[in-house]
């Protein structure tokens, strides 16, 4: 089959990695959530040998994300089916979660199923990385985000761009803790959070 491509995952992989590089633990298992063309999977797996690499989206995404694992080093796992909006959502034990450019595409459920999940799935020290564009109650959301957000809303109202706040409050309700708030380019964010007994 021809490979899946999402142009924006070449202008964001070198950007994202320096990030995770520091955020993610030096060995250990992560399971990417929504992980798309697989791209992403591909990049970040073969550059952190040391972590096995976990990818996972809606059934029909995996056989794009497999047709990506000739690029991908040996550490990238085969890509597991992940709906994070299917009720009784569990996930692997893993050591850390990436999730990048998910949060605004599913309905607000989707991230509270996947922090609640979080919490069975790591243990203390655990980390959830996201990425992707937020808003901030204190500032106007920039207008390439304002447009974004309309964009989105008109293909599934549920969906948007989310409020750093409200996603912080969920985070710390179920046991997590923000370690990183990073502006990334083009109007997105680089959250971390870190799993506290
Ligand atoms: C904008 S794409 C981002 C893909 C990839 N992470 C990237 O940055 O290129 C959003 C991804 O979320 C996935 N997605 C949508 N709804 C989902 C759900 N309910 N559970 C898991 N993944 C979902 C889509 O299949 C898609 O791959």
């Amino acid at each position: 089959m021809s490979r899946p491509y999402a142009p924006a995952c070449d202008r964001n992989r070198e950007p994202i990695l320096t990030i995770i590089r520091d955020l993610l633990p030096a060995t250990g298992k992560v399971l990417e959530l929504g992980s798309g063309s697989g791209q992403h999977a591909a990049y970040f797996s073969a550059a952190l040998p040391l972590l096995e690499w976990l990818p996972s989206d809606l059934p029909e995404c995996l056989p794009g994300i497999e047709a990506w694992r000739d690029d991908a080093g040996e550490n990238c796992l085969e890509p597991i089916a992940i709906d994070l909006l299917s009720r009784e959502l569990e996930l692997p034990i893993v050591d850390a979660i990436v999730c990048i450019n998910t949060v605004h595409i599913m309905a607000w459920q989707g991230t509270v199923n996947l922090f609640a999940a979080a919490r069975d799935a790591l243990t203390d020290g655990g980390i959830i990385y996201l990425y992707g564009p937020y808003r901030y109650r204190d500032q106007p959301l920039a207008e390439s985000n304002v447009r974004f957000d309309e964009w989105l809303k008109g293909r599934d109202p549920e969906s948007g761009i989310r409020e750093f706040e409200q996603v912080s409050v969920l985070a710390e309700k179920n046991g997590f803790e923000l370690t990183a708030d990073l502006p990334m380019p083009a109007n997105n964010r680089s959250l971390c959070f870190m799993r506290r007994n």
